[in-house]
């Protein structure tokens, strides 16, 4: 979808359809046809209250008034939400060109939010459905109009928004179609379009020549290539430390030989998320030119069983020396991601931030509202949280503490990565993880378990959301201002 900002007045567009947001106790701002639009909401067929719907005809255009509720409640999360209400109207109304114009006196976020909302809400998976691919219902362009100038706004907002949905489309590819080469393959052609990424991917032979035993251990028990896909934004006119983004990529998780039920393991084709959404974050930076300097780890295999695959007990050897009992293959999560992290240090990351849907029990916490944060460092938990205040990807802080530390010490060998009881999953996950990203580097762990998938949103019901992308978008702003 094509997406402009202007300052021409809707019905002085080519737009068919114009969507207007009206808050509670105000009237409609630029009415048509000798008041067309206030009769319809002094006539109650229009409400204010949030997401109510209603439409006419006036001055040969289609128009579409949604309540957008209180104003001091009104943010661009709810931006989002009404603009992905509007959109799926639109879809079946047989919109072209939809142009919103945008209330008064919005900040730049919710300004943005009506793009974000619209775009995400355009997002359909069709790879593998049989007839029909361009979708043909779909609206075409999308204008939004407002007395000042949004144009950087509304460009970025549709960068970000459309990096979202490209994470999005990596999410809902099936792990025989996403292999952890073809993950590779995106990184790759993002570097091929951006001048200042640079690209390079490792596999099962590179993985273990450089010793990085924990990750090793999770691929052996696949015939399929993993990557240790490593990318790198230095632009020119950069300054800052260098930040490091570390993701999870196992294509798909079947537990291993401690297999996971039947149920719901189809779902585990989502266990790319973290990584996914750290390439998806990449593409959006580099295309707004952020001054910023990143290095990006995305750790990628399947967790699946062949006849070499990594037993319950087995002892290996990570990368920074530890060794580590493999007491539950299903927790592979953090044996890939910890030899990530001490990759990225060596690489020189100053600042770390891993995602990951490391565990179900941050699901049970925390369902798909916040997604869990970890931190060794009360500074870069602030930045970090702040990203995702301001990116509307919500974090809550769970706690670090040495007696969850003693947790993941291993009977026979320095670690374990699951102890026994079935206490406390997802700090016990991340405090495995702090063993690698230690305490020198500041490094904020998320677990995006609840918020990686079927979110339930307007503009994302079901499958891949894209969550992290905003977020880390938002850290590389925070740093490009700084
Ligand atoms: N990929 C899963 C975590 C997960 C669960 C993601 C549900 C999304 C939805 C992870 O690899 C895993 O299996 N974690 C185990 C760890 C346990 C064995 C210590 C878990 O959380 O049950
Ligand atoms: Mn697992
Ligand atoms: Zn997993």
């Amino acid at each position: 979808m094509l997406v402009r900002a202007t300052t021409t007045a809707p019905i002085d567009t080519a737009a068919d359809t114009v969507a207007i947001g009206v808050f509670d106790g105000k009237r409609v701002a630029h009415d048509v046809e000798g008041g067309a639009l206030q009769r319809l909401l002094d006539s109650g067929e229009a409400q204010t209250s949030f997401r109510h719907l209603a439409q006419t005809h006036a001055a040969g255009k289609r128009w579409i008034l949604v309540g957008l509720g209180d104003r001091d409640r009104f943010d661009a999360e709810r931006a989002r939400v009404a603009a992905a209400t509007v959109y799926a109207r639109c879809r079946d109304l047989g919109t072209t060109v939809l142009c919103w114009e945008l209330p008064h006196r919005l900040d730049d976020d919710q300004a943005g939010g009506f793009v974000e909302g619209t775009v995400l809400a355009s997002y359909r998976f069709t790879a593998f459905k049989s007839g029909a691919k361009d979708d043909a219902a779909a609206p075409a362009e999308l204008l939004v109009s407002d007395h000042e100038s949004r144009v950087v706004t509304v460009d970025r907002a549709a960068v970000v928004a459309r990096a979202q949905n490209a994470t999005r489309e990596l999410q809902d590819r099936p792990a025989n179609d996403l292999t952890p080469t073809a993950l590779a393959e995106f990184a790759l052609t993002l570097a091929d379009a951006h001048d200042h990424i640079t690209a390079r991917v490792e596999g099962r032979a590179e993985i273990v020549a450089r010793g990085m035993g924990a990750f090793a251990a999770v691929a052996q028990g696949t015939d399929v290539e993993p990557a240790l896909i490593v990318l790198r934004y230095e632009p020119p006119d950069a300054t800052g430390p260098l930040l490091g983004f570390v993701g999870k990529a196992v294509t798909h998780d079947t537990g291993g030989l401690s297999i996971k039920p039947a149920g719901s393991m189809h779902r585990m084709k989502f266990d790319m998320s973290g990584g996914g959404a750290v390439l998806g974050a990449m593409q959006a930076i580099a295309a707004l030119a952020l001054p910023v300097r990143i290095v990006a780890v995305v750790g990628s295999t399947e967790n699946t069983i062949n006849g070499s695959a990594v037993k319950p007990g087995d002892i290996v050897r990570a990368m920074n020396g530890l060794t580590i009992e493999v007491d539950n293959t299903d927790a592979e999560g953090r044996l890939v991601l910890g030899d990530c992290l001490t990759h990225a240090i060596e690489l020189g990351a100053e600042r770390l931030v891993d995602v990951a849907t490391l565990t179900g029990g941050v699901v049970t916490a925390l369902g798909s509202t916040y997604a869990g944060v970890f931190a060794n460092d009360e500074r870069w938990f602030d930045v970090v949280q702040a990203a995702g205040a301001r990116s509307g990807e919500r974090l809550w802080r769970l706690p670090l503490d040495p007696e969850y530390a003693d947790r993941v010490k291993g009977r026979y060998a320095d670690l374990t990565n699951s102890p026994e009881d079935k206490k406390a999953h997802p700090i016990s996950g991340a405090e495995f993880l702090h063993r690698f990203a230690g305490d020198d580097v500041p490094w904020a762990h998320l677990d995006i378990a609840g918020v990686g998938y079927d979110l339930g949103k307007p503009w994302a019901p079901k499958g891949g959301s894209g969550f992290g992308v905003r977020l880390l978008v938002a850290l590389a702003q925070a740093h490009a201002a700084a």
